[in-house]
C-alpha cells in the first residue's frame, strides 16, 4: 500500500464547519495521515472546541487520533467568540454529548513543538482551520520548529470578497491578528483559503440532497449542521447557500486540482481600529515586495461537493 501523500495536523475551533472538515479528513486516510487534532479558542470557548473535536473524531470513527487542547485565549486581544454563528455548543442542528475518548495528555503547543522538532525537514502539513493562536505560541517558544514544516494550509482573510465579522476582516484572522502575523513572518509554505474562495463553495437544496442520500450517520450528522449553520450565512449575505469554509482546506490537499490561485505579497493589519484583522492581498504587485502567500481564489464548487459526498460514503 502506497504511503499516504501528507502527515497532517489539523489545529481547529470545531464550529460547524470544521467537523465537516474534520470528517472529510478523516475519511481519506489513503492521502492523509492525520497525526492529532490540536483546538483551539475561536467559534466558542476551548472546552467546547475541545468536545466537538472529539465528537467528530467519535462520528468519524477513528478515536485512534490524539485530540491536545490548545490556547484558550488569542495573543494579545480580548477573546472574540461566533456563537450567533455557531451556536451555545458550537455545534448546530445537533445534539452534542461527552464523547467517550477523552483528550490527550499535555498541550497542543507542547505536542506542535516536539512532533515539529523531530519531524524531518518540511514532511508535515498543519491545516489551520481557527484562529492560529496555537502555532504562533509554538513557533514563538521554539522558532525552529518552522522546519519541520511542509506547509501551513489556512482557512481565512477576505480582500475583493471583504470580512465576515467586520467590513474586512475575516473572522479567524480578526480572533487573533498577532497570530497570523507570527506565522506569517516564520518563513513558512503559507497556503490562504480565504472568503473569496468559500464564499463560492455554496450549499444548495441538490448538494445537501447528494449529502442526506449518503444514508449514514456521517451524512446525516453533516445535513443537521450545515441545515442550522448556513441559514444566518444565506440570510446576512442574501446567498443561495451557505459556505462550508474550512472543509475546503482539506479538499484542497485531497484534490488540488479542483482550485486555482496565485502567489501574492500577503500583510496582516493588527493596528487597533476599523482595519483590525484585515488581509492585505497586494493583488497587482504594488508595493513589488516578495510573494509570500499561494492564495486560493476560486475552484470547482460541485467538484468539491463531489469529493465531499463521496468521502463521506465511506464512513459509518
Ligand atoms: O470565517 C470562517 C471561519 O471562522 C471558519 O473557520 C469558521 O469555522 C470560523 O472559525
Ligand atoms: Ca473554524
Amino acid at each position: 500500500m502506497l504511503r499516504p501523500s501528507f502527515d497532517l495536523i489539523i489545529d481547529t475551533d470545531p464550529g460547524a464547519d470544521d467537523v465537516v472538515a474534520l470528517l472529510l479528513a478523516m475519511a481519506s486516510p489513503e492521502t492523509l495521515n492525520i497525526l492529532a487534532i490540536t483546538t483551539v479558542a475561536g467559534n466558542v470557548r476551548l472546552d467546547k472546541t475541545s468536545r466537538n473535536a472529539r465528537l467528530a473524531r467519535e462520528w468519524g470513527g477513528r478515536e485512534d487520533i490524539p485530540v491536545y487542547a490548545g490556547a484558550s485565549r488569542p495573543l494579545l486581544r480580548a477573546p472574540v467568540y461566533a456563537p450567533d454563528i455557531h451556536g451555545e455548543e458550537g455545534l448546530p442542528g445537533v445534539t452534542v454529548h461527552e464523547p467517550r475518548q477523552g483528550l490527550a495528555p499535555g498541550s497542543a503547543v507542547g505536542y506542535l513543538i516536539d512532533t515539529l522538532s523531530a519531524a524531518p525537514p518540511h514532511s508535515i502539513t498543519v491545516a489551520m482551520l481557527g484562529p492560529q493562536t496555537n502555532l504562533a505560541l509554538a513557533l514563538i517558544q521554539a522558532p525552529h520548529i518552522a522546519l519541520g514544516i511542509k506547509e501551513v494550509v489556512v482557512m481565512g482573510g477576505a480582500h475583493f470578497n471583504g470580512g465576515n465579522i467586520t467590513p474586512v476582516a475575516e473572522f479567524n484572522l480578526f480572533a487573533d491578528p498577532e497570530a497570523a502575523e507570527v506565522v506569517l513572518s516564520s518563513g513558512v509554505k503559507l497556503t490562504y483559503l480565504p472568503l473569496d474562495l468559500t464564499h463560492t463553495l455554496l450549499t444548495s437544496d441538490a448538494r445537501m440532497q447528494q449529502l442526506a442520500a449518503l444514508g449514514n450517520q456521517a451524512g446525516r450528522v453533516v445535513v443537521d449542521i450545515l441545515n442550522a449553520y448556513v441559514a444566518t450565512d444565506m440570510q446576512r449575505y442574501g446567498l443561495p447557500g451557505g459556505p462550508v469554509h474550512d472543509a475546503s482546506v482539506i479538499a484542497y490537499l485531497l484534490k488540488p486540482e479542483l482550485f486555482a490561485g496565485r502567489q501574492i505579497y500577503l500583510q496582516v493589519d493588527s493596528r487597533e481600529g476599523p482595519t483590525y484583522g484585515q488581509t492585505i492581498a497586494d493583488w497587482h504587485n504594488a508595493l513589488g515586495q516578495p510573494n509570500n502567500v499561494t492564495w486560493i481564489a476560486s475552484a470547482d464548487a460541485q467538484g468539491f461537493f463531489d469529493l465531499l459526498s463521496t468521502r463521506l460514503a465511506r464512513l459509518q
